[in-house]
Order: structure tokens, then sequence, then C-alpha cells
């Protein structure tokens, strides 16, 4: 390799290419504007590279030897790959193409679709990907640098961030509309306190809050049941297997005729927020900046937002 990289092997294989498609020296130095014996001399070196002959003359024509149709093949692959590399390179330049990669935890994902439509609607030849995933496995991503941008609910502390405050992301306690706890007004923590919790899995970040909430009160959830899903905790809960901490977002504000009921506890909503989120020393793509910038409706430079206490 040191050997290709010491005779500046690129610039006699794009002479070489020339001199073959054109089955002649002097040709070849009229496309490249190069004098005929300077394109002699660049075949000479590449021929001593390879310390082969990689071209013969068959009676007046100017034929590639074996090793040239070899050497021929593999410049053509190198060529290809960096006009491809040239393509994708120009598509990084600019925000109009190329792809934008997001990763959303499992709360997010009831509105981040939304955000995404706007930004298609006006970038159609981007190519998007929307990861749904909990705050664990976020979190992960985000240390393997994965994905573009991160849409949290409870970023992490420790790592520098820039977080742009996307919405608010009230919480609220959920049961069902037949709980006997759903009719009454002004409950203290008290009151609800032992009843049967529904808990998210181990590295949600919802979770993080409900054990946060408990903790505030001195208290543990009286965890009944662990689910992997909003969806499936929306369910539980209709069908009157314990009450749950969720976001606003994944019932929606109107919960009548929904079966979900959210329970007047005072101090709740627990009022959380959503931000899009990016290691600091992150330079983002031209797309992600487009992003960044029609999402949160700002152009001047990133400021990292302070977090509000955890709840
Ligand atoms: P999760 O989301 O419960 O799906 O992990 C909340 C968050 O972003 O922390």
């Amino acid at each position: 390799m040191r050997r290709y990289v010491r005779h500046g092997v690129l610039t006699q294989l794009a002479v070489f290419e020339a001199v073959a498609r054109h089955s002649s020296f002097t040709h070849a130095g009229e496309e490249l504007h190069m004098a005929q014996p300077t394109v002699s001399l660049h075949i000479k070196k590449l021929c001593d590279t390879m310390a082969l002959p990689l071209f013969e003359t068959i009676g007046r024509r100017l034929c590639l030897t074996a090793a040239g149709r070899e050497v021929h093949a593999a410049a053509q692959d190198i060529f290809r790959r960096i006009a491809e590399l040239d393509a994708r390179l120009a598509m990084l330049r600019t925000a109009s193409s190329g792809d934008l990669r997001i990763a959303v935890s499992t709360t997010g994902k009831y509105f981040a679709p939304r955000l995404l439509a706007d930004f298609w609607r006006a970038h159609p030849d981007v190519h998007i990907s929307l990861l749904v995933l909990n705050r664990q496995h976020l979190l992960s991503r985000l240390q393997a640098n994965a994905d573009d941008l991160y849409i949290f609910s409870n970023p992490p502390e420790q790592e520098a961030m820039i977080l742009h405050t996307l919405l608010a992301n009230p919480m609220e306690l959920y049961a069902s509309a037949h709980h006997p706890l759903a009719r009454r007004r002004h409950l203290k923590f008290e009151d609800i306190a032992s009843e049967p919790f529904l808990m998210r899995e181990p590295g949600s970040g919802t979770r993080l809050v409900a054990e946060t909430y408990y903790a505030q009160h001195d208290a543990r959830p009286n965890v009944r049941m662990e689910l992997g899903s909003n969806e499936a905790i929306k369910q539980a809960i209709i069908a009157g297997l314990g009450i749950s901490l969720l976001s606003r977002h994944t019932v929606g504000n109107a919960t009548r005729g929904k079966g979900l009921v959210a329970l007047q506890v005072e101090g709740l909503p627990i009022q959380r927020y959503w931000y899009l989120a990016y290691p600091e020393s992150n330079r983002l793509s031209p797309v992600a900046q487009a992003f960044v910038e029609q999402v949160t409706g700002m152009t001047g430079t990133d400021r990292p937002t302070t977090l509000p206490h955890a709840a």
C-alpha cells in the first residue's frame, strides 16, 4: 500500500484509464490537457510500480496486457467508489438530501412523527429514520454516537449535551374510569400511596420519574406488574389492574371515552419537558442542523438548556 501511495498511483491510474479507453497516448493527453510525453511518463511510472508492462502494441494497435486488464478493472472499481463517495459527500454538504437518524424514547413517539412530517414536507428528498426505544437504550446509542439527534424527556445529566426544549410533558397518575378514586377531587398522595401500581420496565425514563415521585414522599410504589410499553400499561389500567404514572402524550388530552382518568392528586401533573438533544462534541450534518432549526424555530447558535430538577 505504501508503495502505491508514495508513487501517486491515483493520478497515474486516471491517465492509464484514459489511455486504455482511447487506445492512444495522444488522445488521452488531449482529454486530460496533458502533453504526450507527460502521459507516457505517468504510464511508465505506473508500470514500474506494478513491476509489469500494462500495454503492448499488436500490429499498430495499443492493447492492454493481462496485467493491464487487471489494473484496468481495479481502476474502474476505484473510480466508481470515488464517484459514489463524491455523491455522498455532496449530499452531506446540503440539507436538501441525505439521511436524518433520530432516536426517540417510547413516550416521545406520540408526537415525534408530527415533527418529522413537517420537516419532510420541506425536505422531501431526505431519508428519515425514527427509532423508538426506551431511555436506557437511547443512552447506549448515544454512547455509540449511532444517531444524529435524540428526543428525551429525561436526558442524561452527566453527559455534555446540547438540549433544546421542545414542549411540555405533563405526567399524570391514570386510573380506570371505574376506579373508586376516579371521581374524587383533591386527593392527597396518601390516598393513592398504596394503590397497586403498573410499572414500566427497568431502563424506562417514565419508570425513573415514577420512582422519584414516590421517593419524594418517602414511599415506594406498590408494584403489581411490570409492563414493557405505555400501550400495555394503558390497557392494564383500563382492565382495572392498577394505576400508573404516564406522560399525558401517551393518553391524549381528552381521556373521556378512553376508559382512563387522570387522578386529581395534589402536586400533579408533574411538569416535565421534551428535549431535542445531541452531544456537545458532535458536529451536526446540514440535514440535522436544518431539522433542529425548523423544529426549535431558532437560527442562532445552540445554547445548552439547564435541566429542570428531576420530578
Ligand atoms: P421512556 O421515555 O419511558 O420510554 O424511557 C421517557 C424518557 O424519555 O426518559
